[in-house]
């Protein structure tokens, strides 16, 4: 998964700046320099990077909402489309399309160092060109042409993104609403079911290195919708279609949290091997109207449903759907709008963080590991990859050969322990050319255990911005 450099970036000035603040206080006092957890003042952005995933928000172009602008970079480090990059916006007829707002988007987006999730390319209940249906219906072979058109639009919008969109809602909502039958809209009536794996095999062509997602919204987590969601994600990987995660929605308006199944769902679809994100996570206020303090009791409902994602591996993220109560699409939306304000996200309508957000970022903070740990933990396993002999110097006997890698790596741990991010990254390389086979001589460090060390060594120096 790729990081926020940017934002890395700024996470260290601050830590830098925590640094410095410190020096002037009295002896004693406790100043956590790794900005790891939510008492330091850390921002959910950067909580979020350091933790190695993606705090999303979905927005307009920053010309169409002033929340844009005031969302990121200060708090998100992901950015979905929410509305520009649809079929039907981007092109109101077959072809003739109009970028300008979705790369307005993309170009905020880039110049604030957000990750891009591009939504949606294929939702047969989504904003389609007007004129789909008729081209369709006139065609002497309309599966043909249906299929044509499909995969020139792929092509022609992940083409015109490549390398910028990281991840991609290929099909959004392929399912009925409220049962586990496909939903039965203008692409599985034309090509069957067969349209969502062609769709993700046009994207992979456009774009081989774009993350590919299945985005879906579940009445419950139990039920017979999620288990056909299961098994296509299951024949979908079967056949080789390059399907890389699934987003799943959880816009909680059918019930309130918490999901006793989501956890269990979620870990099931993560055993596929596929990434898992929560792409437009929102809460109703209206659950939590008897609770003693609402916005606490929702609070808790979002860190349980964030915190059932983060505990796995493969989770790489989560998307709030709208930034504040002031913009989310519930109030505009029946039945919904009907009880608005539903006051469903992390900021209130006047810009301040509820309690929500402090509690999603506690979880974010619970994922993340200081740098410092980090390289606590590479030297260990430095050190037990040398006893297990796994580990070794074709030159000279180990352990003997490698102690001047393994001074460099303390130095680091060091030097990070003491939030020296710039000599930390200094010394790091140069064990990472040691590790990764460069140094004269090459075969200085050998053994089965090098490739996993160098690879976490890596990892390290990515998420302190190294080469930035
Ligand atoms: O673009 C016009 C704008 O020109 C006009 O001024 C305005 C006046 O009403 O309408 C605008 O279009 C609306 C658009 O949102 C932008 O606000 C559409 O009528 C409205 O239907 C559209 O709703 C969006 C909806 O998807 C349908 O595309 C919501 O904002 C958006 O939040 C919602 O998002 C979906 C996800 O894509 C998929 N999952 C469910 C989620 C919630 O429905």
């Amino acid at each position: 998964m790729k990081a926020c450099p940017s934002l890395d970036a700024r996470a260290r000035v601050l830590a830098l700046a925590v640094v410095a603040l410190a020096a002037a206080l009295p002896a004693g006092a406790v100043v956590d320099r790794d900005c790891a957890l939510p008492e330091a003042d850390c921002t959910l952005a950067e909580t979020a990077a350091r933790a190695g995933v993606f705090a999303g928000a979905a927005v307009d172009p920053p010309e169409r909402s002033p929340y844009t602008a005031f969302a990121v970079p200060e708090h998100f480090n992901s950015v979905t489309a929410e509305n520009a990059m649809k079929w039907g916006v981007l092109a109101q007829r077959v072809g003739s399309y109009d970028f300008s707002e979705a790369d307005a988007l993309v170009d905020f987006a880039e110049e604030n160092g957000a990750r891009i999730r591009g939504h949606t390319l294929v939702w047969g209940r989504g904003p389609l060109p007007s004129d789909l249906g008729v081209l369709v219906d006139a065609a002497a072979d309309p599966a043909a042409r249906l299929r044509q058109i499909l995969t020139d639009h792929i092509a022609r919008v992940v083409g015109h993104y490549a390398g910028r969109v990281e991840s991609w809602d290929v099909v959004n909502e392929p399912l009925d609403v409220f049962t586990d039958r496909f939903d039965q809209n203008l692409f599985l009536r034309t090509l069957g079911p067969d349209y969502i794996a062609e769709s993700f095999r046009a994207a992979h062509a456009a774009d081989p290195a774009a993350r590919l997602f299945l985005n879906e919204f579940f009445p419950d987590f139990g039920g017979a919708k999620a288990a056909r969601f299961v098994a296509l994600v299951r024949e979908l990987l079967a056949a080789g279609v390059p399907l890389h995660g699934v987003g799943i929605q959880t816009h909680a308006f059918l019930r309130p949290p918490p999901y006793p199944a989501f956890p269990g769902f979620l870990a099931e679809l993560a055993a596929l091997g596929v990434d898992v994100e929560l792409t437009e996570l929102d809460v109703l206020i209206v659950w939590f109207q008897a609770a003693d303090d609402p916005e606490a009791a929702q609070a808790d409902a979002f860190a349980g449903l964030t915190g059932a994602c983060l505990a796995l591996p493969a989770c790489t993220g989560i998307t709030t759907w709208g930034v504040t109560d002031a913009d989310t699409w519930l109030d505009t939306t029946a039945p919904f709008a009907i009880v608005a304000p539903n006051r469903p996200l992390l900021f209130d309508e006047s810009l301040a963080p509820k309690p929500a957000y402090f509690a999603v970022r506690e979880v974010f903070a619970s994922r993340a590991v200081p740098f410092s740990v980090q390289a606590a933990r590479l030297l260990a396993d430095f050190d037990a990859a040398v006893e297990a002999g796994s580990l070794g110097s074709a030159r000279f006997p180990a352990p003997a050969g490698l102690q001047g890698l393994r001074a460099v790596l303390a130095e680091g741990e060091q030097l990070l322990a003491k939030a020296r991010y710039g000599a930390a990254c200094r010394v790091l390389g140069t064990a990472g050319r040691l590790l990764d086979g460069e140094a004269r001589p090459p075969d200085l460090v050998s053994g089965p255990a090098r490739p996993e060390l160098a690879r976490s060594l890596a990892e390290l120096r990515r998420q302190l911005d190294c080469d930035g």
